[in-house]
């Protein structure tokens, strides 16, 4: 979450139990594990012992690394989260229990580790987590912790310039024929509307952020206008609850490659094709420039 705003242990709460539900693009998909396990596995058969650092607690992610270490290879992972709470609930969605992982409670910024600890790091969408002026610190920092052959890969979206023009009418309309149409789920739903007014809501202020407290006159005007999607909204936003007053930061595509190349060198970069917006959330390959 944008530092300015960190949520208390108690909203923490709230938002872990909603994670179970969250679908891509807020979790991983398929496809973006199928990106990261062909960019981690150049890394991983390269040596041994091998230690992985995960920004966060991503059970994805987790996943895909114990299947590394059931198939042989010598892997030692490690989780880095600033919220015992959010470990926690992602400790019971992760499917493989990885018994050599350790579980560490610290902020990415600073670190406990030692310079050149790590082979690989890895995160899901920690970009977003950091706010603007923060950025370039958390990129020299998991640098610093890397050694000199050592790689970063991490999903991490960008500012959808196409957003300015999205309102929340038009997209409540959209997903309630899509819903009458049974050409997706509530769930799948839920998900998407949250993304199109997270990326609309970047167009609503001048700091970079993105929150649905942005667009709390736009709710308030569709609940009192007449029309059919007013049901799909009231159940929004009760869904939402506990995400509404959190803040996260974002930047254009080409303000993030500039910043990754401050400390790494852009291996690949490959964005997934099996959900909506999967062409804003890149997974980036980056090796460390030490
Ligand atoms: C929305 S959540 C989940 C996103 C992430 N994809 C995951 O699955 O772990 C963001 C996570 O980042 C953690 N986080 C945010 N800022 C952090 C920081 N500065 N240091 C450590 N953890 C942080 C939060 O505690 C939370 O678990």
């Amino acid at each position: 979450m944008n530092k300015n705003k960190k949520p208390q242990p108690r909203e923490w709460k709230k938002i872990a139990l909603t994670w179970k539900d969250m679908l891509p693009p807020s979790r991983p998909s398929l496809g973006d594990i199928r990106v990261y396990d062909s960019f981690a596995k150049q890394e991983i058969k390269k040596g041994k012992p091998f230690k992985v650092l995960i920004l966060g607690a991503t059970p994805e992610l987790r996943d895909l690394l114990s299947r590394y270490c059931l198939l042989g290879y010598d892997l030692k992972v490690f989780l880095l989260d600033i919220n015992p709470e959010m470990i926690r609930a992602m400790d019971s969605l992760v499917v493989i229990k990885g018994k050599r992982e350790k579980k560490i409670i610290g902020d990415w910024l600073k670190t406990p580790f030692n310079n050149d600890f790590f082979n690989l790091v890895v995160g899901d969408e920690v970009m977003i987590n950091i706010k603007k002026e923060e950025r370039t610190d958390l990129l020299k920092e998991v640098s610093r912790i890397l050694k000199p052959d050592g790689a970063f890969i991490l999903r991490a979206s960008y500012v959808n310039p196409r957003a300015r023009k999205f309102t929340v009418k038009k997209s409540l309309a959209k997903y309630a024929e899509m819903y009458f149409q049974n050409k997706l789920s509530l769930t799948q739903i839920m998900n998407y509307l949250f993304e199109e007014f997270w990326e609309l809501s970047y167009f609503r202020n001048k700091k970079n952020l993105i929150s649905l407290k942005f667009l709390e006159n736009d709710f308030k005007k569709e609940l009192v206008s007449p029309g059919s999607t007013k049901w799909l909204l009231k159940r929004f936003l009760e869904n939402s609850k506990a995400l509404f007053n959190q803040y996260w930061s974002w930047e254009p595509k080409t303000e993030q490659l500039k910043r990754f190349k401050k400390y790494f060198k852009v291996e690949q970069y490959e964005a997934a094709d099996d959900y909506f917006y999967s062409h804003i959330l890149s997974i980036y390959y980056l090796k460390s420039k030490k």
